[in-house]
C-alpha cells in the first residue's frame, strides 16, 4: 500500500518543530471516528460532523496552522492533515449512507401496507333498479292473488315460437331478432320474449292460471342509448272462465296507478301479436313525467290467441285469458327520467345508489 492511498495516519512522521504534532491529529481523528460510530440518527450525525469536520473542528484548526509549519516540512504534514481528514470524512460519508439505509428500511417498515388485509374503507353496494322495480312489480301481483313464474333463458323454438301461434315461415318470426344456438337441428334459442313461460306454465298449472313471469330476454339490438342486447321484461298471464279485454284494461290501469300515480290511464291501440288475438299497443299517461304529462308507448298486451289455448291442451271455449308484456329497462328509463339505458347495464355503484336501498 502506498503511503498516498493509505488512510493511516501513523506512518507519516512530523518533525517536532511543526507546530502540528501527529498526537493531535491523530487525537483529533479518533474523536471523530468516535463521534461519527456514536451518532444514532442523521441529525445526530450532522451535529458531529459540524463539531469534528467543521470549520470550527480540531481538524480546520490544525489545518489552519499548516501556515506556520516550516517550508520543508509542509508537505509531510499536509499529507498528514489531509489524510486525517479525508479519513474523517470518509467515515462520515459511510455512517450517513449507513443511517440513512437504516431511517428508510424503518420508515418502509411503519408505513408498509398489507394488501391482503381487508379495507377500511369498504363501501356497501347497493341494490340495482332493475331488480327493485322487478320486485315492485312483483309484489302488485302478488298482493292481487297472483303467482309469480320462471322458466330458462336458454329456450326451445317451440316454447319461444311455435307454441305462441309463430308459423315455421311466418314473417312474424323474423319480428324478433333472435339469438339462434349452434347446432341449429337441436332447435334452441335465447329466449326473445318471456311469453314461453306463458306456455310453460299452461303445461304446469293446475287452470284457473295467474301469473307474472319476470325475466332476462335476448335480441340481437345494438347497445345504444334505447338498446340493449340483453334486458329484461315482465309478461302477465290470466287464465279462467269469462275473462274479457275489462279484466285486461283494469289490471293494467291498477298497475299504472300504483307504478305512475293516481293520476295514471291506459290507452290501448289495435296491433298484431301471433299469440294474442285480437292484440293491442298499451300506452300510458305518465302524469308526472319529466317536461310535463304525456302518453308513453308501455308494452304489448291481447286476448291469449285460441291457438296457443289448444297447444296447451286447453279448451278455448271454455277457457279464456289475457296476457301483456313489457320491458323492465324501458319501464325505469321513463318512469325516472333516464337518458341512456346502457347505465343500468354497466352496474356502476354511482348509478345503483341514486335510487336508494343501500345494503
Ligand atoms: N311478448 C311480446 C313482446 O315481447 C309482448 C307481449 C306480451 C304482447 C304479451 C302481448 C301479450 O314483444
Amino acid at each position: 500500500m502506498t503511503l498516498a492511498s493509505s488512510a493511516s495516519v501513523d506512518s507519516i512522521t512530523v518533525s517536532s518543530t511543526s507546530p502540528i504534532s501527529e498526537s493531535a491529529v491523530a487525537e483529533a481523528v479518533d474523536a471523530a471516528l468516535a463521534a461519527a460510530a456514536a451518532a444514532s440518527s442523521l441529525t445526530d450525525l450532522k451535529a458531529a460532523r459540524s463539531a469534528h469536520a467543521g470549520e470550527a473542528s480540531a481538524l480546520a484548526k490544525l489545518n489552519a496552522l499548516m501556515r506556520e509549519v516550516p517550508a520543508d516540512q509542509k508537505a509531510s504534514a499536509g499529507k498528514l492533515v489531509g489524510q486525517a481528514r479525508g479519513r474523517v470524512n470518509q467515515a462520515f460519508a459511510q455512517r450517513e449512507s449507513e443511517l440513512a439505509e437504516a431511517e428508510t428500511a424503518a420508515r418502509l417498515a411503519a408505513e408498509a401496507v398489507d394488501v391482503t388485509a381487508a379495507s377500511s374503507t369498504w363501501r356497501p353496494g347497493a341494490r340495482h333498479p332493475l331488480s327493485l322495480l322487478q320486485e315492485e312489480v312483483s309484489d302488485i301481483f302478488v298482493g292481487m292473488g297472483w303467482e309469480i313464474a320462471e322458466g330458462p333463458e336458454l329456450e326451445h323454438e317451440w316454447f319461444n315460437f311455435d307454441a305462441l301461434n309463430f308459423d315455421e315461415d311466418h314473417p312474424a318470426r323474423a319480428m324478433q331478432d333472435t339469438f339462434f344456438i349452434d347446432p341449429p337441428e337441436r332447435h334452441l334459442v335465447l329466449r326473445t320474449h318471456t311469453s314461453p313461460v306463458q306456455v310453460r306454465s299452461l303445461l304446469d298449472r293446475p287452470l284457473p292460471v295467474y301469473v307474472l313471469c319476470p325475466g332476462r330476454v335476448y335480441r340481437t339490438d345494438e347497445f345504444d342509448a334505447t338498446h340493449l342486447p340483453v334486458f329484461s321484461q315482465f309478461e302477465g298471464l290470466a287464465i279462467d272462465k269469462g275473462l274479457t279485454m275489462a279484466h285486461l284494461r283494469g289490471t293494467l290501469e291498477h298497475l299504472a296507478r300504483i307504478m305512475f300515480g293516481d293520476e295514471a290511464r291506459i290507452r290501448l291501440r289495435p296491433n298484431y301479436f301471433p299469440f294474442t288475438e285480437p292484440s293491442a299497443e298499451m300506452d300510458v299517461w305518465q302524469p308526472g313525467a319529466k317536461g310535463g304529462p304525456r302518453w308513453v308507448e308501455w308494452g304489448g298486451c291481447g286476448m291469449v290467441n285460441a291457438n296457443v289455448l289448444r297447444a296447451a291442451g286447453i279448451d278455448p271455449d271454455e277457457y279464456q285469458g289475457f296476457a301483456f308484456g313489457t320491458g323492465i329497462e324501458r319501464t325505469l328509463q321513463f318512469r325516472n327520467g333516464l337518458n341512456d339505458m346502457r347505465d343500468m347495464a354497466e352496474g356502476d355503484i354511482r348509478f345503483s345508489e341514486q335510487f336508494g336501498q343501500v345494503l
